[in-house]
């Protein structure tokens, strides 16, 4: 995971509803997670990076087998989780799956106390699965102070690659002195700091302003195979407008966070999979320096102004408006953001327009709408002859 994971996951949209006899398409089943591998092989998302499949909470039964290990719901999970990974894997898809390092996980299925760690990475290796996000309801300090490194040590031990993310941090207020991010980045792939997300922009505000009021702490400890994680894309359900989805969008492309969608891909709007889909805010998400970017201003006109730095001297910026009455016409220059002289383009996101000409003291005005956002790619203007001139990113084009 040198560049944060992408993919679909459950939770967020599917919840744990288990009741397939009166909802069959939505209730948590093996047919929902192969409908999902179907979407995201059939519908160009594994092309673009989308290409784990994560089943999280109630998937299991209630009881552990006669050998102590887990297994899955025999109504629910007929095929078990082996098949279901030959499925994804023949797809070129990678399957992800939930524990829950605790007597019981959050949805109240078998936990995985600090005497079945080494039996559940057995299993999971065993059924083929390819990532774990280990929760940490019902346990305390000092059993996730010994389990989340045992769980580590228990997956390298089967040999099989498995990513792996802790909320173990999530559990823990976030910050240090309670987490040791020091420690997370030896042992885990990315961790969970913060609440859960919802389906509202409410709730992606209240995310990001922790995430971004907190980066002096949360911005050094990510990097490729590290990642601070804000929890799901929600862009594609119920609660963000296409602005709003933009926004989220180019907010977690900014934190490097692991792009993992939580929709029903079946109904997406051509709008949410224009946003999900868009190749230049992938590619910022997907940076191979891997550095997390930061907010560079709050202004009292209520607009943001967020930055990361990028791979070929390049960088993306992010303008977000607070506002809550109509497009403010932002002005500044890339001086006054702290870029050095020189000659710069920028290429717009969300547009496809490119501004070329710039000079770092250039003055230019964006204008950003209400909880929306203008993202650009900023890379230092290259010599006709330049035969680095190749390096310009394909979405340019
Ligand atoms: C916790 C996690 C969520 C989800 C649920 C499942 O709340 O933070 O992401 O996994 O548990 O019960």
């Amino acid at each position: 995971m040198r560049t944060p994971p992408m993919g679909w996951m459950s939770w967020e949209r599917f919840r744990c509803n288990v009741n397939c006899e009166n909802d069959p398409k939505n209730c948590i089943s093996e047919n929902l997670f192969r409908d999902m591998a179907d979407r995201l092989a059939e519908d160009g998302w594994k092309e673009m990076g989308y290409d784990h499949v994560m089943i999280d909470d109630c998937w299991s039964s209630m009881l552990r087998d006669k050998d102590g290990r887990l297994q899955p719901d025999p109504q629910r999970f007929p095929g078990g989780i082996a098949k279901l990974a030959r499925y994804l894997h023949d797809r070129g898809l990678k399957l992800g799956i939930y524990g829950d390092l605790g007597t019981h996980t959050c949805g109240g299925y078998p936990g995985t106390t600090l005497d079945k760690i080494e039996t559940d990475a057995q299993t999971f290796a065993s059924w083929g699965v390819d990532f774990l996000k280990l929760d940490g309801c019902y346990s305390n300090e000092e059993d996730q102070q010994k389990g989340y490194p045992l769980m580590s040590k228990a997956l390298n031990a089967t040999g099989r690659p498995i990513g792996y993310s802790c909320s173990w941090p999530a559990y823990r207020g976030g910050l240090p002195p309670s987490v040791n991010y020091t420690l997370l980045g030896e042992i885990c792939n990315l961790w969970r700091n913060y609440d859960d997300i919802q389906d509202s922009w409410n709730s992606v505000q209240d995310i990001t302003d922790w995430f971004f009021d907190n980066q002096e702490i949360l911005q050094p400890e990510a990097g490729p195979g590290r990642w601070n994680d804000p929890d799901m894309l929600i862009i594609g359900n119920f609660g963000l407008s296409v602005d709003q989805s933009r926004s989220q969008m180019a907010l977690w492309a900014i934190m490097a966070a692991p792009l993992i969608m939580s929709n029903n891909l079946r109904t997406l709007s051509s709008e949410a999979r224009a946003i999900l889909q868009n190749r230049a805010a992938i590619a910022i998400n997907q940076d191979p320096m891997g550095v997390q970017g930061r907010r560079l201003l709050q202004e009292r006109s209520l607009i943001e102004v967020y930055w990361r730095p990028l791979s070929q001297s390049a960088s993306a910026l992010v303008f977000l408006s607070r506002r809550q009455d109509m497009p403010y016409q932002y002005h500044t220059s890339l001086a006054k953001l702290n870029y050095t002289a020189g000659s710069y383009e920028a290429y717009d996101v969300f547009t496809g327009k490119t501004l070329s000409g710039l000079s770092a003291t250039t003055e230019f005005t964006v204008s950003i709408n209400p909880s929306g956002v203008v993202m650009w790619y900023v890379y230092p203007k290259m010599h006709y002859e330049d035969p680095q001139d190749d390096v310009i990113p394909s979405f340019h084009h």
